[in-house]
């Protein structure tokens, strides 16, 4: 499609009202480039609360009635539950709307193809948002990383640790969709979160060859199957490997603003090593981003380490973009199958014994 910029404030209608509504709209907040004109969602409670912010949005119980209610919007920040997002983005991208997609995608090959097939035929534009990609501890790791600081790079190394104790209020709501996701086997920390750490591994060291996974299990009953221990390894097309491990700590107390997860990114070179301590939790209390080379471990003490700030500033770049059409969308969606792939390819070596899998050829 040839897009053409906006050369007047964006109009964006916000379709999903619920827990993470509160990070994403730190982007459309005092934004001259936007205009926020509808707010959607089938709760009337979230309705009347979410109006607040926006005083001069008109409210609607569903995305169609907002399409026949003769409003004008160009693009919408699609915060559905999962299960939803192919229907769903088939459905907004049929109103003739850009759209701003949470991730996962979706959660099967077949279910890209449609989507992105939509996108093509309605001549619209699907973002993946891919916030983790603008939290700045990991924007400067990049690019300590590229600097050659820690001489060539070797190996990629992120962990985390889902703890149940902490953390902001998460209504039972926000949990029954991810119990539907647990059972077509997308699980909460594999997939869900395993989107943003998968992402951050392609966009530091590019295409993925080969994937070794072991998927494990554990369960609290009433089908809250919680997919961890999990690690999965793999190497990327430049050759350097990359793993990630995934542990369960449920008494674990995790002092937090967001979720309780207890994340780190490690990246190791010929001559040092750089690491980022934390992200959504306040797990190690140490600078946001340390770096060791040279004999010498450097602290990044000043670096805008709020997980929420990454929210405001992954969407900025969508709205600049609609205003700009300018630089890489973080993720299209061809960018975004490139994630899937690495997911599905994840699954199917666990499911085949840890055997080595090219996220390219599962199908
Ligand atoms: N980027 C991140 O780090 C991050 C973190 C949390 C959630 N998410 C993603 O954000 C999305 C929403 O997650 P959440 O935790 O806010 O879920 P949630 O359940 O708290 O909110 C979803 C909202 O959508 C509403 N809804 C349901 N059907 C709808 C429809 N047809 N039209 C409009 N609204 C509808 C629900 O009433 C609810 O208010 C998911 O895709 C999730 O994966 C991303």
């Amino acid at each position: 499609m040839v897009f053409v910029p906006y050369d007047r404030p964006v109009r964006a209608a916000i379709i999903g009202l619920g827990r993470i509504y509160d990070l994403n709209i730190r982007a459309y907040v005092g934004n001259p480039d936007v205009e926020v004109v509808a707010l959607v969602d089938p709760s009337e409670e979230r309705r009347a609360e979410r109006q607040a912010d926006w005083p001069a949005a008109a409210t609607f119980a569903s995305a169609a009635e907002l399409a026949a209610s003769g409003i004008e919007v160009d693009a919408v920040e699609a915060l559905l539950p999962i299960p939803l997002h192919t229907d769903g983005v088939i459905e907004l991208f049929g109103y003739g709307w850009h759209v701003n997609l949470q991730k996962p995608m979706c959660s099967n090959l077949a279910e890209a193809v449609q989507i992105i097939a939509a996108a093509k035929a309605h001549d619209r534009v699907l973002r993946v948002m891919e916030n983790y990609l603008f939290y700045q501890p990991l924007h400067k790791l990049k690019e300590v990383a590229a600097s050659g600081e820690l001489g060539t790079i070797a190996g990629y190394h992120m962990k985390m640790v889902g703890s149940g104790s902490g953390g902001w209020h998460v209504p039972w709501s926000s949990f029954e969709w991810q119990l539907e996701q647990i059972k077509r086997g997308r699980g909460i920390l594999v997939f869900d979160d395993g989107w943003h750490k998968l992402s951050t591994a392609l966009w530091l060291f590019g295409s993925v060859t080969e994937v070794r996974a072991w998927i494990g299990t554990t369960s609290f009953g009433s089908g809250i199957d919680l997919d961890a221990p999990s690690m999965i390894a793999w190497e990327h097309a430049n050759g350097v490997r990359g793993v990630w491990d995934i542990t369960l700590a449920p008494d674990l107390y995790l002092r937090s603003d967001y979720y309780t997860n207890d994340e780190r990114w490690e990246i190791t070179g010929s001559k040092g090593f750089a690491r980022v301590n934390r992200c959504t939790g306040r797990g190690i209390q140490q600078p946001s981003l340390e770096v060791y080379s040279d004999g010498e471990m450097r602290g990044h003490h000043a670096l805008d380490d709020d997980w929420a700030s990454s929210f405001r500033d992954s969407g900025r770049h969508w709205l600049t973009w609609l205003r700009t059409g300018e630089g890489p969308l973080l993720w299209s969606g061809d960018q975004a199958v490139d994630v899937l792939r690495f997911a599905l390819a994840a699954y199917a070596s666990s499911s085949a014994g840890g055997i080595g899998v090219c996220p390219g050829e599962v199908v």
